[in-house]
């Protein structure tokens, strides 16, 4: 069973969930969605509204949901590793990720996450742009990006936050 709560009412450390426990990004709807797993991003405030910035290569194909729609999900499964073994490596161009890992996908809030996670963010996407080459201030962005893949970084307000009881 999902119980709705304030986001300020998670236990638990972001940096740590993000950093180590990773997380699935998912857009779509209910005819055709992708999730892929990530480990960089941020839980905080932004516009004085409850928000998350996640970072996702332009290469991938969770991407092309993101650009589309308008809401996307954030999932955290604790030590699930055998979801990210597949969600971190397969490509949803080539394989169907929701078959390989076994997941339930959940169609609610205009968006996608899946019956099989702990906690899930619902966002509204608000802000989505590729990181700027001339506005890093450190080194040569190209050392980070040697293959010019500079990450999207797309910040969306929380506006659900589910725990499993
Ligand atoms: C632990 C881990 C963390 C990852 N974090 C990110 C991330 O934050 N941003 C990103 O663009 N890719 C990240 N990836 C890579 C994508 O998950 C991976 O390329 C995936 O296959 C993309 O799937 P898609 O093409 O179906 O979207 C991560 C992979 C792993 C294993």
């Amino acid at each position: 069973m999902w119980k709705e709560v304030n986001i300020k009412e998670v236990e638990g450390n972001a940096v740590k969930m993000i950093a180590d426990e990773w997380m699935l990004i998912t857009a779509g709807n209910k005819e055709k969605y992708n999730m892929m797993t990530a480990s960089w991003g941020f839980i905080g405030e932004m516009w004085s509204k409850d928000s998350v910035v996640i970072a996702v290569r332009p290469q991938r194909y969770t991407m092309d949901f993101l650009k589309a729609e308008d809401y996307f999900t954030l999932s955290f499964y604790g030590d699930r590793r055998d979801i990210h073994a597949v969600c971190g490596k397969e490509s949803g161009r080539d394989v169907n990720k929701t078959e390989r890992t076994g997941l339930t996908p959940v169609f609610s809030d205009n968006s996608v996450f899946f019956e099989e996670a702990r906690l899930v963010l619902v966002c509204k996407k608000r802000y989505c742009n590729r990181l700027s080459p001339e506005a890093f201030t450190e080194g040569d962005c190209k050392e980070l990006y040697p293959a010019d893949d500079r990450h999207f970084m797309i910040i969306g307000e929380i506006v659900k936050t589910y725990v499993k009881e």
